[in-house]
């Protein structure tokens, strides 16, 4: 990957974290989107350049479109390029159904699913230039399968899949590959915010009996995102020890 450059939204801490790293490593340019975590990205980006890797920072909440936009022209014109797009930033506000709250729902809404939109509505404009292009988007098993208390979630999640194929119809006559990725419970700090005993329930439903890390999902984006992966695009690529088949 060397000379490609990438963003990576919500890079700071958890899956985008370890993707960053992955990509730098392949020997890409890798750009930090951060919203809160201003010291974490830093951090990451003294890691980076301390293996010799490539990385900048760059504060944006990804449900502001006109921010999205300036992001996206802030990269092209400080490199030149944009050619990897990994739509990662995520929350949960969990909950019943019928006591979510109206700001609830919308909020895990605009940040996972519009989110990805904003920045595919930008950086695709400069991938169509380029005639080349890797959109990687985080989906979930929960937007597959559905999960009781994430209606905001898994409807935010389930919106990535039909983005993504929506997407990769869109752009793939100018080689651009658009692909999900659906993982399933991976070590991160959404999930150690789950009770214990809802953990201990959900490993006993993973046929490889442990929760996923990072760099398990990390390693499949780093290959969705290299030349490899050429002749992929619209898939949902579960990594997720079996939970979902
Ligand atoms: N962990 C899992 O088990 C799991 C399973 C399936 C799917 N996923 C998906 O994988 C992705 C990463 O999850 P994770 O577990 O690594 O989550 P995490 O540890 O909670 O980290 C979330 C990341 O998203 C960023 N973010 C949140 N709101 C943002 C916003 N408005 N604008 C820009 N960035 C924002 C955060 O940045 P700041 O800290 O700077 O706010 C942080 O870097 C999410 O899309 C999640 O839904 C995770």
């Amino acid at each position: 990957m060397e000379g490609k450059v990438a963003l990576v939204t919500g890079g700071s801490r958890g899956i985008g974290k370890a993707i960053a790293l992955e990509l730098a490593k392949s020997g890409a340019t890798v750009v930090i989107n951060y919203n809160g975590s201003r010291d974490k990205a830093m951090d990451l980006k003294q890691e980076i350049g301390g293996r010799g890797g490539r990385a900048e920072i760059y504060q944006c909440n990804v449900s502001d479109f006109a921010k999205c936009e300036e992001l996206v022209h802030g990269i092209v014109k400080q490199y030149g390029s944009l050619d990897i797009l990994v739509n990662n930033a995520g929350i949960t506000k969990d909950g019943l159904l019928m006591k979510m709250s109206e700001e609830d729902f919308d909020k895990v809404v605009d940040v996972n699913l519009k989110g990805a939109f904003n920045t595919i509505r930008f950086a695709s404009r400069q991938m169509l230039k380029q005639k080349s292009g890797r959109i990687i988007n985080l989906s979930s098993v929960v937007g597959v399968a559905g999960n009781a208390g994430q209606a905001n979630y898994a409807s935010s999640k389930a919106g990535i899949i039909g983005l993504t194929k929506a997407a990769a119809k869109e752009l793939a006559s100018r080689g651009i590959t658009v692909n999900a990725i659906a993982p399933g419970f991976i070590e991160t700090d959404m999930t150690d915010a789950l009770p214990e005993k809802v953990k201990e329930a959900t490993v006993s439903q993973i046929p490889l009996g442990r929760f996923g890390r990072p760099q398990d999902v990390a390693r499949l984006a780093a290959f969705l995102a290299s030349e490899s992966s050429g002749y992929i695009t619209g898939q949902v690529i579960h990594v997720d020890g079996g939970m979902v088949m």
